[in-house]
């Protein structure tokens, strides 16, 4: 499963890059606006720093809604670097600029996804990521899990080459869940990906280890 952090913050990318676990990163308007990126030459700025510290997949999403403002936009994404993944919501003009990116060999990045249907259809297209936000789906008092689950099987069966990100992936939890639900990739907080190396026996663990050194070795 692959790990993509999912912010625009600059030192962040950088720390989870240094880990040496990172397949990408994703983004968001919301996100670009959280660092204070505005302005259209500032925004794309941005997204060249950050193919500059990771290997491959940053995620750029469109903000025209329309398919020739989705297609003018996702051109001018592509061109700033071969790592940039063209982010389409799901909507039916995003379906049409994603078979049209498609063609073109431009890769994409299905967003807003919540349910199985919706997850056929990208598929069809050709969405090279589907991005089901599972956190939202929980805070709806449903399971996003399962909604990983469910795609993952009918991938499957169907033999759709769309790799399931799931996003809106909140906690260490979280991941190890869409691990096992045959998530292909997860993009969540920084946080998230550090939470998974935490285990108080661990701690313990090597507090003992390393006392008994001391105690052998004075
Ligand atoms: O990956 C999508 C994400 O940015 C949305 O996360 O926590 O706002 O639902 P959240």
């Amino acid at each position: 499963m692959k790990f993509f952090i999912d912010t625009a913050n600059l030192d962040q990318i950088r720390e989870a890059q240094d880990l040496g676990v990172l397949d990408g990163v994703t983004t968001n308007p919301s996100l670009m606006a959280k660092e204070g990126i505005t302005g259209t030459e500032n925004v794309l700025k941005h997204y060249k720093a950050i193919c500059d510290i990771v290997d491959d997949n940053v995620s750029a999403e469109v903000i025209a809604t329309d398919y020739e403002g989705m297609i003018k936009e996702g051109e001018e994404l592509a061109k700033i670097d071969p790592k940039i993944v063209v982010k389409i919501p799901m909507i039916k003009d995003g379906i049409k600029a994603i078979k049209y990116f498609s063609n073109k060999g431009i890769r994409t990045n299905c967003t807003l996804v919540f349910s199985a249907g919706q997850a056929i259809i990208a598929a069809k297209a050709g969405a090279t990521f589907l991005s089901p936000f599972i956190g939202r789906i929980d805070d709806m008092n449903w399971d996003g899990i399962d909604l990983i689950h469910q795609i993952s099987n009918i991938y499957s069966i169907q033999g759709y080459d769309t790799e399931i990100l799931a996003a809106s992936v909140r906690n260490s939890l979280h991941i190890v869940k869409c691990a096992e639900a045959g998530a292909d990739v997860v993009t969540c907080p920084l946080s998230a990906i550090l939470g998974l190396l935490k285990h108080p026996l661990t701690d313990i663990g090597l507090a003992q280890f390393l006392a008994d050194h001391r105690k052998a070795n004075s």
